[in-house]
């Protein structure tokens, strides 16, 4: 019942795209004066316009259509309901529970553990727990994926509200990420938290076991843990008054909402840490709640699934117009790469359809002089998520409006471009003789019809990015139903890590590894080299 159901779903989806490859945005535009009214959406002051997508309002319903085929509401709900959505682990998806938008499982106190960590950065803030050498100037946060690109996007995203402590963040294994973000802090005023969901996790151990010799004497006084492996924090020295936990029901990618925030919090303190919730659960309760076409995850989550699977575009950029979210990318490419890149459906079949895209980004305006000539001219379509924010945060207000005009025009352009005998009429008015305006015209010529969705809110606050951030979170987890995959495991990067441990001793202590005949060399390259 359910595949015929979708097939059917499907293929009307498949026919509105059909229809649709034949009539550009200047068209779609040219024929509806209520285009952005009815290809808009709105939760308080946070705008989605996705009016420049490369779709109309039937197709809009095929998609709706879709969602519903799909069982996404029902999906959505026994997430909600903590049912263990993450078929592979057996485990539930509860960040919503982080919130308070939904019920932890009986025994999980996720409000007691927010009050004790943030008690805990608030006396880190005040000075009443310091270090050595007086209070702590610097955190060094140490983890990797989740549990360091939530809290260091966050930190950046929020940096004229840190008014305690400065985070600083390590992941890299390369020990290059440590010197440079240890050098010219104090150790005696430096607190470390040692960040691990797993608590196993190679390069986040390798990196807290340099910490802990750069502390020294302070080791002992100035580490604590955030981690669902309590038992190996103790193990590793941490003393239990300094761990903070949370549970096997978090994905690491979902985790910033957890104790894993906590050199967040540190820096912004409590009361603006639970702004950031609060903007997220208002985000949940819009998800839970708003009908499907007014639902904002669930209408990003279908742009996604139109771009990927109707237009076959297999690539989407996320262009902030915002310097201080230059993370998010990266943030939100695990968000969704590591939730949705997957080649099996959640009953372990082949996926027949494609399934998560690749996102990149970089902030505007800087990406415009990079790779924007390619979104532009080049020979494949990209699709651009924009964000950018009404109101600036301490920044000059006209620097704010040259960012936005550069926003608009932008989207503006894809969408529109400038055909041939427009760039050729611009060439005259310059004055330019017809020889010229004949060879370069073609050069000259934007073709347009290049979608793109804007995400518009008032101000980049604490609030603001917390429902921000649970818009793509809800986002992935929509695409993820249609696409039938399970979101919520990883793993694809279990080989890699297997691969690295079987060759660490091979590298370092010269044993004879056992690998392919590319890998040997490579290794033995590498200690010619060293010698
Ligand atoms: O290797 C992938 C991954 O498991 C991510 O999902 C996770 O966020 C990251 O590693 C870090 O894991 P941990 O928090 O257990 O150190």
């Amino acid at each position: 019942m359910r595949m015929s159901e979708i097939d059917r779903a499907w293929e009307d989806v498949l026919a509105h795209a059909r229809r649709l490859q034949g009539l550009s945005l200047r068209q779609l535009f040219d024929g509806d004066a209520d285009r952005f009214a009815r290809l808009s959406a709105r939760l308080d002051d946070l705008v989605v316009d996705f009016s420049r997508e490369k779709l109309d309002g039937p197709a809009l319903e095929a998609l709706i259509g879709l969602a519903r085929a799909a069982g996404v509401e029902a999906l959505r709900d026994a997430m909600a309901a903590g049912e263990p959505v993450n078929l592979t682990e057996g485990r539930a998806a509860l960040h919503m529970a982080l919130r308070g938008s939904v019920p932890a499982p009986e025994g999980d106190d996720p409000e007691g553990t927010l009050v004790r960590f943030l008690d805990f950065a608030e006396a880190v803030r005040a000075g009443r727990f310091a270090g050595a050498g007086g209070p702590f100037t610097h955190v060094i946060n140490i983890g990797i994926g989740g549990s360091d690109l939530g809290p260091a996007m966050a930190a950046r995203a929020l940096a004229p509200d840190i008014d305690g402590p400065r985070p600083v963040f390590v992941s890299n294994v390369d020990g290059a990420d440590f010197a440079e973000a240890a050098a010219g802090l104090d150790p005696a005023r430096t607190l470390v938290i040692v960040s691990s969901k797993t608590f196993g996790t190679l390069e986040t151990l390798a990196n807290a076991r340099l910490a802990r010799d750069w502390l020294g004497a302070h080791a002992a006084g100035q580490m604590a843990a955030v981690s669902a492996n309590v038992a190996a924090c103790g193990q590793f020295g941490i003393p239990p008054e300094r761990v903070f936990g949370f549970w096997d029901w978090v994905g690491g990618r979902y985790s910033v909402w957890s104790a894993i925030g906590l050199s967040l919090a540190i820096g912004i303190g409590a009361e603006r840490f639970r702004a950031f919730l609060a903007g997220a659960a208002a985000m949940d309760r819009h998800f839970l709640t708003a009908p499907l076409a007014r639902n904002l995850p669930v209408l990003l989550g279908l742009i996604g699934v139109w771009r990927r699977n109707a237009m076959g575009w297999p690539t989407v950029a996320l262009i902030p117009y915002d310097h201080r979210l230059s993370r998010l990318p990266a943030y939100v490419q695990q968000l969704e790469m590591e939730s949705n890149g997957k080649r099996v459906t959640r009953d372990g079949a082949p996926c027949a359809i494609a399934t998560a895209p690749v996102i990149w980004g970089e902030p505007g305006t800087n990406a415009q002089h990079s790779f924007f000539q390619l979104l532009h001219q080049g020979t494949d379509i990209v699709p651009v998520d924009f964000i950018a924010a009404a109101r600036p945060r301490a920044a000059d207000p006209h620097h704010h409006d040259l960012l936005l005009a550069n926003c608009l025009a932008q989207a503006r352009a894809l969408a529109f471009g400038r055909t041939e005998a427009e760039a050729a009429a611009a060439m005259a008015a310059a004055g330019e003789d017809p020889g010229r305006i004949t060879r370069l015209a073609p050069h000259r010529t934007f073709p347009g019809d290049r979608p793109s969705t804007t995400i518009i809110h008032r101000q980049l606050d604490p609030f603001a990015l917390g429902r921000l951030i649970a818009l793509f979170e809800h986002r992935t987890f929509v695409q993820g139903a249609i696409w039938n995959v399970n979101s919520f495991d990883q793993w694809g990067v279990e080989l890699g890590k297997e691969t690295a441990r079987s060759l660490i001793d091979a590298i370092g202590a010269g044993e004879a590894p056992d690998a392919d005949q590319a890998t040997r060399a490579l290794i033995e390259l590498v200690r010619e080299l060293r010698r």
